[in-house]
């Protein structure tokens, strides 16, 4: 039998999800700056190419490839991330949609990255034939999916809104699902794509004080279904308690999160 998830994508139910707090995903998009610019630099894009990034969010790093001259394509599930990119990046192209059913011609982009993205698709193996399917041949694709659980503190917090959160149907991965090596590589060459560079990444999350921090933790996808589940205070509290450890002597909150990186060629 057909899974109906799978078939459908899981943009409807991620969007929402994503998109309940529209301006405050954006801000924590900004502290996701160190990873476009250690990884951004590796990747061989022809000047003025066409670049897709899936999964764009507000718009962070496409307003980072359209300041650099390339002409930039988004998709996300998030409408309300969506109209955000539109403004951050006036030249730019949107789209709300599925990374798993992008809708555009074979072969179309120079290149085509998906930040920490592709672990949400239904079948992220599907996405990244679709990734593949769209991007010209021997283009750059970059992948990003969190790094290993034991090497990121994020994974502190994760855990703290664990007994917030509904039982995951079954099949469904959460947000480090494909940061094991193995995972993200075996997909990632079964969709076609030759995988020509790969790492861990570290990255540092800095939060001024406890507001800052709290509104960028309560604006995640899996904040969105604990609070669904379980209501806003059991949520804020549960946050705080779990990121304990990570507060600085003035106030705010460091983060050492980690996050793998595939560049493959299409
Ligand atoms: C962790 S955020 C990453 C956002 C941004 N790329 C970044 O670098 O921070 C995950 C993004 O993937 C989007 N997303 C999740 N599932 C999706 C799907 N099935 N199709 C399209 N976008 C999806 C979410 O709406 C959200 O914007």
């Amino acid at each position: 039998m057909t899974d109906m998830r799978t078939a459908e994508g899981s943009a409807p139910v991620q969007g929402p999800l994503w998109g309940a707090r529209p301006r405050d995903w954006a801000a924590q998009e900004e502290r996701h700056h160190s990873i476009y610019d250690n990884i951004w630099p590796l990747v061989d894009v022809p000047a003025g190419g066409s670049v897709l990034d899936v999964g764009c969010g507000a718009g962070t790093f496409c307003r980072l490839a359209a300041a650099q001259g390339y002409q930039v394509t988004g998709i996300d599930a998030a409408a309300s991330l969506i109209d955000l990119a539109g403004e951050l990046v006036p030249d730019g192209e949107f789209h709300v949609g599925d990374l798993q059913f992008l809708p555009f011609a074979d072969d179309h982009f120079d290149c085509v990255t998906a930040f920490n993205s592709v672990q949400f698709a239904a079948d992220p193996g599907a996405a990244l034939a679709e990734i593949k399917r769209v991007a010209r041949p021997a283009a750059p694709v970059v992948i990003v999916v969190w790094g290993r659980p034991e090497h990121s503190e994020l994974t502190a917090i994760v855990t703290g809104l664990a007994p917030l959160l509904p039982p995951p149907p079954p099949g469904v991965g959460g947000p480090a699902a494909l940061a094991e090596e193995h995972v993200l590589d075996t997909l990632i060459e079964r969709a076609g794509l030759r995988a020509t560079a790969s790492g861990y990444l570290p990255v540092p999350l800095d939060y001024p004080d406890q507001e800052a921090f709290l509104l960028a933790n309560l604006s995640t996808g899996v904040a969105a279904v604990a609070i669904r589940t379980s209501g806003e205070d059991a949520v804020r509290d549960a946050i705080l308690r779990a990121a304990a450890p990570f507060r600085t002597a003035s106030g705010g909150y460091r983060i050492e999160a980690e996050s793998r990186y595939v560049i493959a060629s299409a």
